[in-house]
């Protein structure tokens, strides 16, 4: 008898760290499908080439696919590199007309006017990539709206064709973007219009792609527990709660995992000195490096808050510039690494270039500095308006730096409130969306850390020993996909791994 095949998954997105990352969608699609491959499976990612990538690193395979569009055949060259680290295979598919352009997705705030066009392509041409490869993969996993039409053409245009047989997983990785545009841009997924109906792509009106994402997908997750339950709701289902309550027995809250090698302060190569809970010296280094690069007082026993995301309204940062002149009359500092909304932009600058005293906001994406702050801050501030899982809270309690969050989705599943009484807790929470709450919690986290600075030092510890790794969310994803192949197929996955199929962990109510 020959040996069982591992199974096998195909994940398709738009964004795959190190290659292409905007926020925390690439970190996922970069590091999780290498979890998966240490549990044995046979995990591949597909994403586009981007302009900007390390495109002669890569191997051109031989030939091209065809991608049916709805302007006509479009011919795509395919290229092959790995994972940083590991064996996973990285399909970019080559098109330039789409995607040889400066952005991902095109400047903050406003996308590309074709970005439903690019992205039927990538969801397209990975199905078209995954035939001519002959790779059969058990399970497609399709992530947020830009690869939503994956599950609906493994249910229509590859009806009695070999992908058909493919269970679907669907992971929303944020809600709040759902790929909505004029319902008479139907024509371009190239599927009929008897699909634009209320229970597949129309929408009030519009045409939506991940509607028909959460009808046609054998089953769907999103990044945390909390954040699972709460789109069920009409306050935060951005108008999908309907389908979303209708399928709650497939929706599957798995919190997302971290990098463990990438954001690792005793190795990380982005800081000038490592350090780790039985040894805390090098964070007062990085501090007092921080503190220098952003030419503000080098002083250990200043608390510095630190910020780090993309400057848009779900970050909630609009709450904090509202409080910054009231925080900055108090013995603080605050550094601010973003980019996005541009009167976002244009307040913290500004603010930057006259309190230079114990403010500095740097405008842009840099992946060292984003390091450098986690590291160098003492308190990280997360005033999420909704936030589906987030990352960067992750990383500042391995660096034991304390996240002062919002109690919402996925923030409330990571981060443990100080309770000022016995000292316990990995950060601080507060609930009401207001300048007035911020600033009240992080005259908390102030007043802690001058007047209870055991309690600091404690939950520093505290935080730096969570473990957030990968392992946990891909033995969750795993059992989630036995389960897709079941319902897909009428029968258990046979091969290894997996064994016996326990149920898909954290169901979402
Ligand atoms: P989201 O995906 O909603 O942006 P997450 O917290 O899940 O939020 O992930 C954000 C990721 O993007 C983190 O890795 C964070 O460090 C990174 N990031 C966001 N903005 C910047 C920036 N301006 N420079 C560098 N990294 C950034
Ligand atoms: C989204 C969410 C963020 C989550 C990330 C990765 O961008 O906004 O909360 O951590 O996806 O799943």
């Amino acid at each position: 008898m020959p040996d069982p095949q591992p199974l096998r998954v195909l994940h398709v997105a738009s964004e795959v760290a190190p290659f292409a990352k905007t926020g925390g969608l690439g970190d996922v699609c970069g590091a999780l499908p290498k979890a998966l491959r240490r549990r044995g499976i046979d995990v591949r990612v597909v994403v586009p080439l981007y302009a900007g990538m390390d495109w002669e690193s890569l191997e051109r395979l031989d030939g091209t696919i065809e991608v049916p569009m709805w302007w006509g055949p479009a011919r795509a060259a395919v290229r092959l590199g790995h994972l940083p680290g590991s064996d996973v295979p990285v399909y970019f598919l080559e098109f330039h007309r789409y995607y040889d352009r400066p952005y991902i997705y095109g400047r903050p705030g406003d996308g590309y006017e074709d970005n439903l066009e690019r992205f039927t392509f990538l969801s397209r041409g990975a199905l078209e990539l995954a035939k001519a490869l002959h790779l059969a993969p058990d399970v497609i996993h399709a992530h947020d709206w830009q690869t939503a039409l994956v599950p609906v053409y493994v249910n229509t245009v590859e009806w009695a064709r070999p992908l058909h047989g493919a269970a679907t997983v669907f992971t929303i990785h944020n809600l709040a973007h759902q790929g909505v545009t004029d319902g008479g841009a139907m024509f371009v997924t190239g599927l009929g219009q008897h699909h634009y109906n209320p229970g597949e792509f129309e929408h009030f009106g519009s045409l939506n792609v991940m509607k028909a994402a959460l009808h046609h997908s054998t089953l769907l997750s999103t990044v945390s527990p909390t954040y699972a339950r709460e789109i069920q709701s009409a306050a935060h289902g951005c108008g999908l709660d309907g389908i979303l309550r209708s399928r709650h027995r497939d929706l599957h809250g798995i919190l997302n995992g971290i990098d463990v090698e990438e954001w690792n302060p005793a190795t990380d190569r982005h800081l000038p000195a490592h350090f780790s809970a039985a040894s805390l010296e090098g964070k007062a280094a990085c501090k007092a490096a921080l503190q220098a690069e952003a030419g503000l007082p080098v002083n250990p026993k200043v608390p510095l808050f630190g910020v780090v995301g993309r400057l848009t309204p779900q970050k909630g940062l609009d709450i904090l510039a509202h409080c910054m002149e009231r925080v900055l009359s108090w013995d603080v500092q605050v550094v601010l690494l973003g980019a996005g909304d541009r009167e976002a932009e244009h307040f913290f600058g500004s603010l930057s270039d006259r309190r230079r005293d114990r403010f500095r906001a740097w405008i842009g994406f840099s992946e060292p500095r984003a390091h450098r702050i986690e590291a160098g801050a003492d308190f990280f501030i997360m005033p999420s308006r909704f936030e589906p899982c987030g990352l960067n809270q992750l990383y500042s309690l391995r660096y034991g730096t304390l996240p002062i969050v919002r109690a919402t989705g996925g923030l409330v599943d990571t981060v443990e409130g100080y309770r000022e009484a016995s000292g316990e807790g990995t950060g601080f929470l507060f609930s009401d969306l207001t300048p007035d709450a911020l600033a009240n919690t992080l005259g908390w986290a102030a007043s802690t850390w001058y007047d209870r600075p055991g309690h600091v030092d404690a939950m520093r510890r505290r935080a730096m020993a969570q473990d957030f790794s990968w392992a946990r969310a891909a033995e969750a994803y795993e059992r989630l996909y036995l389960e897709a192949y079941r319902r897909r197929r009428g029968h258990a996955f046979a091969g290894p791994p997996g064994g016996a199929t326990p149920a898909p962990g954290a169901r979402a109510g």
